[in-house]
């Protein structure tokens, strides 16, 4: 109900919509109204009450919450089922038990916080509250075990979508997994697995971005950023989520009917480092050598020192030269 009248004032933040019509159109007391309206004020809401004329809503906060959520989402399937907290430890592992619960495809997991954010390759996801987006998402595809990596490539040119519907800003990927902004991370993904030998039961994709940070923490500084320090606007995190939801929800239902083919070209041209000199640090080698693009399987393809095409499955890529 928080979340229909929540929409409906954001539909209608134009002009007053009275006590009347809202009971009406919700299908609830005026009683009930006042509550919700209430507790919306509380929460960091502005909404103007003017006699004869009725409600309108004239500030909304930065604040992940799920009717805030709901009230946005355009989606068809992608979070319909949201799980708000203040704090976990993270996304992911609550993502996971949610998954093991039998929670279906599209379930969201959001906090405000992590206290112990989870990057890949076992490293810390910095997670301070309020500033950011951190979010995990149950999938249930239909895919072979090997073709599950592809995903990140797939929500890394939905995320890139979405920064540039929601902010202008044009970022771009550095593979496997990282968003960047003026050769600084502002996201990065984590696509985790729960499978049977043979079968997927589910995929847990998380996004964490950086937005609301005015300072990242020292030891960051060269490397990471955010949509604040880089634009010098407070996007509204629940915006910018539901943004995130409707293209991935989009490039993921591509992605399963079409395969990568069609997403490919797309990433390849956000991809920062094309056609240039690269390092990439996989787990058992090291790659020198001309980034060429990428499979249709989503390996990184490397024309090497002595002229023979290499391909890389995973690991970490180093630029050598930069913009910077
Ligand atoms: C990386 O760049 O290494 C991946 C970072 C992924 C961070 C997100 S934040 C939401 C979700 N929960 C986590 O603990 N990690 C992911």
């Amino acid at each position: 109900m928080k979340a229909k009248l929540l929409q409906l004032l954001l539909t209608m933040s134009d002009s007053y919509i009275s006590g009347q019509a809202i009971s009406e159109q919700l299908g609830c007391s005026r009683t009930a109204i006042w509550k919700h309206i209430d507790a919306l004020r509380k929460e960091g809401y502005k909404i103007e009450a003017v006699q004869n004329k009725g409600y309108r809503l004239v500030f909304t906060p930065n604040l992940l919450t799920d009717h805030s959520i709901q009230a946005t989402l355009a989606t068809e399937r992608f979070g319909k089922k949201v799980i708000v907290r203040d704090e976990v430890t993270s996304t992911q592992e609550l993502a996971h038990q949610f998954a093991q619960e039998g929670n279906e495809e599209g379930t969201i997991i959001v906090a405000e916080q992590q206290t112990a954010g989870k990057g890949r390759l076992g490293r810390k996801w910095y997670s301070p509250k309020g500033t950011g987006i951190w979010m995990s998402i149950i999938l249930r595809p239909s895919l072979a075990i090997q073709e599950a990596p592809q995903l990140t490539l797939v929500a890394a040119v939905a995320v890139v979508r979405a920064i540039k519907n929601v902010t202008g800003i044009e970022a771009s990927i550095k593979w496997p997994n990282d968003l960047l902004i003026n050769d600084r991370k502002v996201a990065g993904i984590l696509t985790e697995m729960q499978a049977d030998p043979d079968r997927i039961q589910s995929i847990i994709l998380g996004i964490g971005m950086n937005v609301l940070q005015e300072e990242v923490p020292e030891e960051l500084e060269e490397i990471a950023t955010s949509l604040w320090k880089e634009k010098g606007v407070q996007v509204d995190r629940t915006a910018l989520l539901a943004e995130i939801l409707k293209e991935l929800e989009w490039f993921y239902d591509t992605f399963l009917q079409s395969g990568l083919q069609f997403i490919k070209p797309m990433w390849e041209a956000h991809a920062r480092g094309m056609g240039e000199r690269i390092t990439a640090r996989g787990v058992n080698e090291t790659v020198t050598g001309t980034a060429l693009g990428i499979t249709d399987q989503g390996v990184l393809r490397i024309l090497d020192d002595k002229g023979n095409e290499r391909e890389v499955y995973s690991g970490d890529l180093d630029f050598f030269h930069t913009d910077r």
